[in-house]
């Protein structure tokens, strides 16, 4: 994630735009007065799901909540970006020479992992060796849609299939190994596969790419027993305690249900998406860490474990729920207490609970023989209170005074930290049964937490103290930030499209400079505005545009580090893996790069305004209902040039099109 995406994701944009424009929430965006222009009838909203802002009234512009900033505040982008990082809390660090080139060696990996999955997968589909690995997903109702969607592959029987295959792309062995995907002989002598002859799962971070794989065993040779599983082992990619299965194809669905449900296996993960259930992830076949709550609480912060009944009492996993409450949101609450002074207390913000399976199913099978089943069970999924009151009463022994105490103690804090005062009664209730004791002791110790010192503690430095995996402070862990009642959206992830339409565009005019007076002349030839900042979303992309078009035209020799340079530091990050990617692309002949360039921005231009028609028609919905006629007429206009805008745009886009594709007919033709 570049600098930026991470400030985005840590920043409110709400929040953030409040401290200057007083805001109202309407349905699901936020409106103020603009501004930036002087206004009567609020015009200006900002969405936070998009975490953008547009002024709908005479500035007609928006952006996203560094081009606020920098406009607001009258700041040059470099500026804005430090200023906002120190309020994210995170390190804007000079770039060293170690760092690009560890950066380089991380791309290096991706793309050794990225071919290796490309060839399993070809492997699958077409080798002869696979028909063993396609007979098998077929038996087990894993349908071809689903082996592409999920890039499945198979790893031929063979010590040496892949490494040769590697190593004539042109990667060393050593890379290879590094990668994962090759091991050294302990006498040195050479390397080998790690994968033979099994069906290849490829396991990737949230942005879709391939970090590594877990590999499944196809034959069942009682002579040679096997691991069920082999995984790439740890490498500078992939590191199993903070990756979960499927969440880069999972992650819309975990928010739009706002509840992520985590199962056991790969195979959990591929059948419940395969039937339409999506908002499931998987853990690596460990506990689940706090690593991977920080993952997926970015998307929702309900959580939902399917278990299997027989894993109860499992210590891993009540590690792993242990991880899970330490690192979910605590809201606090105003309490009155007996002697009529208000107190605050923390109580968790988020759902924990656990989905018993039938015993002997696993999601997989569940959700193969009876989808409405599945979803059944995760609907009726329980509390993790009761899963802990029930292997308490299991674990502790009941009959004697200290099992007694023990039990109390263990459950008390889980049913402190409920928000629901009602419910948070009725475990007290139940844990008095389980133990036999009375009930006003029990919810005198579990009120006692919210006052005792060292309880409170605890829980305020499990909020604030930096984690190991990630030593930077969070947001939360702001100082204040614990007085603010506002809720914070941090459950509101931005989805973070690092080769987006706006990237593609720009790291190809970086390369070729020159094309940028092309493409301006063709726009207007066209009738067409020529490319401005306005046609970017992202307020980095239009520093990088700004640079683009005030640097002088470019000398005969221009390579990617004169682009790099032209960015300035700030952005070289972010702009150093899109150059590469780009350089990639074959070599186009210029008419059809331009012809590229130009099809991309109005790509980008009707997606914008399809994106700004959607949002007027929401606002005009909203004023209608409100009966507010000026306001309503207002959008209603506004309406109308936005939707003629699109409406050209999207002419001009067909026009291209089917110039292109006669164009290629006449070609076919001629050859
Ligand atoms: P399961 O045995 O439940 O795997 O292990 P599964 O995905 O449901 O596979 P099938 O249905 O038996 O084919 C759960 C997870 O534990 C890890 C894997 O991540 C697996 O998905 N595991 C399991 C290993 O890493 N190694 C093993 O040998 C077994
Ligand atoms: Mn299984």
């Amino acid at each position: 994630m570049s600098v930026t995406d991470e400030i985005k994701e840590r920043l409110d944009i709400v929040e953030v735009i409040s401290a200057y424009v007083p805001l109202k929430k309407a349905g699901r965006s936020y409106k103020g007065l603009c501004p930036f222009h002087g206004e009567k009838t609020p015009s200006f909203i900002v969405f936070p799901d998009s975490q953008s802002w547009h002024c709908f009234g005479a500035c007609g512009t928006g952006g996203d909540v560094f081009s606020f900033v920098m406009k607001r505040e009258n700041l040059d982008f470099g500026e804005a970006l430090e200023r906002l990082a120190a309020k994210a809390g995170v390190q804007l660090q000079p770039r060293t020479e170690q760092r690009s080139a560890d950066e380089q060696h991380l791309d290096r990996l991706r793309q050794i992992v990225g071919d290796a999955a490309t060839y399993f997968n070809y492997l699958l589909n077409r080798a002869d060796e696979a028909a063993i690995a396609r007979d098998y997903l077929e038996r087990r109702g894993l349908l071809p849609a689903t082996w592409e969607a999920w890039q499945l592959g198979y790893s031929l029987d063979s010590w040496d299939a892949l490494k040769d295959r590697l190593v004539s792309k042109g990667y060393t062995l050593e890379e290879i190994a590094d990668a994962g995907l090759a091991i050294q002989r302990e006498d040195g002598s050479g390397f080998y596969d790690r994968f033979r002859g099994r069906l290849m799962i490829p396991i990737r971070d949230v942005q879709g790419r391939t970090i590594g794989f877990g590999a499944r065993v196809l034959r069942e040779d009682p002579t040679r027993p096997q691991p069920k599983y082999i995984n790439s082992p740890q490498t500078p990619l992939f590191d199993k305690s903070n990756v979960l299965y499927g969440l880069d194809m999972a992650r819309k669905a975990l928010r739009d249900a706002n509840l992520a449900v985590i199962v056991e296996g790969y195979m959990d993960v591929l059948m419940s998406h395969q039937v339409g259930v999506c908002n499931v992830v998987a853990g690596m076949g460990t506990a689940l860490t706090e690593a991977q709550m920080r993952l997926v609480k970015r998307y929702s912060s309900n959580l939902t474990l399917a278990l299997d009944p027989d894993i109860a009492g499992d210590h891993a996993v009540l590690r792993g729920l242990e991880a899970a409450r330490q690192t979910l949101e605590r809201e606090w609450q105003p309490v009155i207490g007996a002697t009529g002074l208000v107190r605050q207390e923390s109580r968790l913000k988020a759902q924990l609970r656990i989905a018993a399976l039938p015993r002997g199913l696993d999601p997989d099978e569940l959700a193969r023989q009876d989808v409405d089943a599945w979803r059944r069970v995760i609907v009726e999924a329980r509390p993790v209170v009761d899963y802990y009151l029930a292997l308490v009463g299991r674990e502790e022994d009941l009959t004697s005074a200290r099992g007694k105490a023990n039990a109390v103690g263990r459950l008390a804090p889980l049913i402190y930290e409920i928000a629901s005062p009602v419910e948070r009664n009725h475990y007290v209730q139940m844990l008095a049964r389980l133990v036999q004791t009375d009930e006003r002791l029990v919810a005198e110790q579990v009120a006692a937490l919210g006052r005792a010192p060292a309880v409170e503690r605890r829980l305020q430095t499990n909020d604030q103290r930096p984690t190991t995996s990630d030593q930077r402070p969070t947001t939360d862990g702001e100082p204040g930030a614990r007085d603010d009642q506002r809720p914070r959206s941090s459950s509101v992830v931005r989805p973070s499209s690092p080769v987006g339409l706006e990237e593609h565009l720009l790291s190809c005019l970086l390369l070729r400079p020159d094309l940028l007076a092309r493409l301006d002349a063709e726009m207007i030839e066209q009738h067409a505005t020529p490319l401005g900042e306005e046609d970017f979303a992202d307020a980095e992309n239009r520093a990088v545009l700004a640079a683009l078009q005030t640097a002088s035209l470019p000398a005969e020799s221009w390579t990617a580090d004169d682009a790099l340079a032209l960015v300035g530091t700030a952005l070289e990050d972010r702009w150093r893996a899109a150059l590469v990617q780009a350089q990639r692309n074959p070599a186009l002949a210029d008419e059809k790069l331009l012809k590229d360039l130009g099809d991309s921005l109005l790509r980008l231009r009707e997606r914008n305004l399809r994106q700004q028609v959607n949002q007027l028609g929401f606002l005009i919905r909203e004023s209608e209902e409100a009966g507010e006629r000026e306001q309503l007429r207002a959008y209603q206009e506004l309406m109308v040039s936005y939707a003629t805008q699109k409406r050209y745009v999207h002419k001009l886009l067909n026009a291209r099109t089917m110039a292109g594709a006669l164009a290629q007919t006449t070609k076919d033709k001629s050859s």
